[in-house]
């Protein structure tokens, strides 16, 4: 019975270890967003915008940063290699992914007619993981292999445990008047 216990906490902690930059760097958008939009406040064919006003140049370079830090602190931490070692392109590309893969999300809440801020159940939850996770394979595919596609009970991890730890951050995140919703 315990033993359960064991092997889930061991998974869940490697899952966070390998994502954290990615984890990192979605939060830390929002701590730093504002200012000029990506999209610089253009509208698509369709006459919506192409990104809308929550993704902003500010949120996606001080979040790319933010994950990059945290990826070059875990680098140095000798002690927790154990749980997986990263490359600098590795980091980089979980943190960037992450934000890209939320701006693409955007992108298409936008043709679907959603407005700013609009729940999108799961999708906003997993949005940055997909991103996070086709960039660094496109980019570092060797990497990617061995930490993810050659554990795949880590991949299963990371899916589900994501939009638990997401729920709460965001709810914090609400609460400390960073996030206009609680989503
Ligand atoms: N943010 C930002 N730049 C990014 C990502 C996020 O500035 N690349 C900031 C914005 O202030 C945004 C907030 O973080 O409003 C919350 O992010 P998110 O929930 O992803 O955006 P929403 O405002 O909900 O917009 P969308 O409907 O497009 O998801
Ligand atoms: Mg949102």
């Amino acid at each position: 019975m315990f033993e359960i216990f064991e092997i889930i906490a061991g998974l869940i902690l490697k899952a966070s270890w390998l994502m954290l930059p990615a984890y990192l760097a979605n939060p830390t958008a929002v701590v730093f967003g504002g200012g000029t939009p990506i999209d610089l406040g253009k509208n698509w064919r369709d006459g919506r915008r192409i990104f809308g006003d929550g993704k902003t140049f500010r949120g996606l370079i001080g979040g790319t940063a933010c994950g990059v830090i945290i990826g070059l602190i875990q680098m140095q931490v000798t002690s927790l290699q154990y749980l997986g070692t990263f490359t600098f392109l590795s980091i980089f590309m979980l943190s960037f992914g992450a934000l890209i893969g939320d701006m693409t999300k955007s992108f298409f809440k936008r043709r679907l007619g959603y407005e700013r801020g609009a729940e999108f159940p799961l999708v906003d939850q997993l949005d940055f993981v997909a991103g996070a996770w086709i960039l660094t394979y496109a980019f570092d595919p060797v990497w990617f292999s061995k930490n993810f596609l050659a554990l795949p009970w880590i991949m299963v991890t990371v899916v589900l445990f994501t939009p638990l730890l997401h729920r709460l951050t965001n709810i914090i995140g609400y609460y400390a008047g960073l996030k206009k919703e609680p989503w």
